[in-house]
């Protein structure tokens, strides 16, 4: 890695982004907590103290995403490291779901990652890499997830299409595939009885994960001890990709009888 080294977070003030801001801050690395909530990433970067920064960013948003990397290179630069994190999900089946909400996540969790993927590559250093935090469910369907799985599964091939592209600047590009994590985004979801049961038996370690279980993989894949590895997808989910994912509605639907 370039050094001093320099990342940039999209999603950093929370749940697997604010873990990612925290490893890597305690590797030296100066972070950039880039979030939608302004407030909260400014809270994150004091918290962190030291030369942490907090900006306002929507990663939807083709202006606020230029002028991130912009402002940051300029005045912090050179950008080693890109973190790939922001996203959302609402849920519905694909015959419920409006098509407002449909555009919601997809502009969040696919057009975001295209355009945090095209600044990164105006922007980073030679040598740099990027980290996309992309789902089990870019893989394994999920009832009432469509959405938010289709623009996962195209977080995957922008992952390899980057990584291809980039290659020849040594710039590494890989993705991270978190099952169920214990964060504010699934902090609804897992309040539905039955449901987080129903991913635990469906997870050989028999357990959600933790933010900082994937916190370490972004911070190895950052490192230099990662530097012949691009263009990959890593599943960090307890072993749940190799049964089923759980019927999210089914249990939801069983709440309202
Ligand atoms: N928690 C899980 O179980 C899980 C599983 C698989 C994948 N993921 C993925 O991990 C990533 C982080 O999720 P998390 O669980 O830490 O959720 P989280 O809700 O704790 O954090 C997401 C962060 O993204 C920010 N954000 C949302 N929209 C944004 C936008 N338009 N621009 C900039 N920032 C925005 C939010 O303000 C928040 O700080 C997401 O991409 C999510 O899809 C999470």
């Amino acid at each position: 890695m370039v050094s001093p080294a320099l990342a940039i977070i999209t999603g950093g003030a929370s749940g697997i982004g604010w873990a990612s801001a925290q490893a890597l801050s305690a590797k030296g690395i100066r972070v950039v907590i880039a979030d939608i909530n302004a407030d909260a990433a400014r809270e994150r970067a004091a918290e962190l103290g030291g030369d942490a920064v907090a900006a306002t960013l929507d990663v939807a948003d083709e202006d606020s995403v230029s002028a991130l990397f912009e402002s940051v290179t300029e005045d912090y630069g050179p950008l080693t490291s890109v973190v790939n994190c922001a996203g959302l999900t609402i849920p519905g089946t694909l015959a419920d779901l409006s098509l407002a909400d449909w555009n919601t996540t997809i502009s969040v969790c696919q057009t975001g990652t295209f355009l945090t993927f095209k600044y990164a590559a105006r922007h980073i250093v030679d040598g740099g890499s990027i980290v996309t935090i992309a789902s089990l469910n870019g893989r394994q369907p999920g009832v009432g997830l469509g959405a938010y799985c289709a623009a996962k599964a195209a977080a995957l091939m922008l992952t390899q299409v980057a990584a291809l592209e980039l290659g020849e600047r040594g710039i590494r590009v890989n993705a991270i595939s978190p099952g169920l994590v214990d964060t504010p985004l699934v902090a609804g979801l897992s309040m539905v009885p039955g449901m987080t049961e129903d991913y635990i038996e469906n997870t050989p370690l028999g357990r959600s994960g933790k933010p900082e279980e994937i916190a370490s993989m972004v911070a190895y894949l950052l490192s230099d001890e990662a530097s012949w590895i691009t263009g990959s997808a890593f599943d960090i989910n307890g072993g749940a990709h190799t049964q089923r994912y759980p019927n999210l509605l089914k249990h939801v639907a069983a709440l309202a009888l």
